[in-house]
């Protein structure tokens, strides 16, 4: 496929890729065919965390080759910071239960973990038949308490990047590629 270009942001000359549009795509799909294999005859609802995820929620739906639903989690951490408070608040809920649902949730990057393990103490208390963890991104973090990620596109190294949905004070989200701002 072709990769996808935004040459205004490209040639800003501000952001340097790190991931291209081309070895994200390759990636997704990846992590779609082993999704449909490991849910095979079942049904899906993808809970994508908003707003960073929904570039790549997009995308794995289109990659993943099973019956499912799309819910949205909107969610803020405290802040417009580059490092997260932990401190996560709901701003949008679930439309219709998961209960006795397989539940998938679709994150855009997890660093500290503290978003995620938040996220899944609360969707574990609405009775789900199971819950497992999509991540594009894992950025390590030393102090964080382990959770597992089932499904992991990239791990990077401890930058703050941006594009493909994710933000530095909600600029950036369209970029194709993953990038480090200068
Ligand atoms: P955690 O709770 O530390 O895992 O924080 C994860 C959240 O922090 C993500 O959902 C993002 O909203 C934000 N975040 C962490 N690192 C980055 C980054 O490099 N770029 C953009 N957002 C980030
Ligand atoms: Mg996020």
């Amino acid at each position: 496929m072709a990769e996808l270009r935004n040459t205004d942001a490209d040639s800003a000359g501000a952001v340097a890729t790190l991931l291209t549009s081309a070895q994200i795509i390759e990636r997704v799909r990846d992590l779609g065919a082993a999704i449909t294999r490991d849910y095979e005859g079942r049904s899906l609802v993808m809970v994508c965390v908003l707003k960073g995820s929904f570039v790549f929620a997009a995308d794995l739906a289109r990659a993943i080759a099973l019956p499912l639903r799309i819910e949205f989690l909107g969610v803020r951490s405290y802040g417009h910071g580059t490092t997260s408070s932990g401190v996560v608040q709901i701003t949008y809920d679930l439309q219709h239960t998961i209960e006795g649902e397989d539940v998938l949730l679709v994150e855009d990057i997890v660093n500290t973990e503290l978003t995620v393990a938040h996220l899944l103490e609360l969707l574990r208390t609405r009775l789900p038949r199971s819950i497992r963890v999509c991540s594009l991104l894992h950025k390590p973090a030393r102090s964080a308490t382990p959770v597992p990620i089932d499904y992991l596109g990239f791990t990077i190294e401890d930058r703050f990047v941006v594009g493909y949905g994710l933000d530095r004070a909600e600029a950036y989200r369209n970029l194709p590629f993953i990038g480090v701002l200068d």
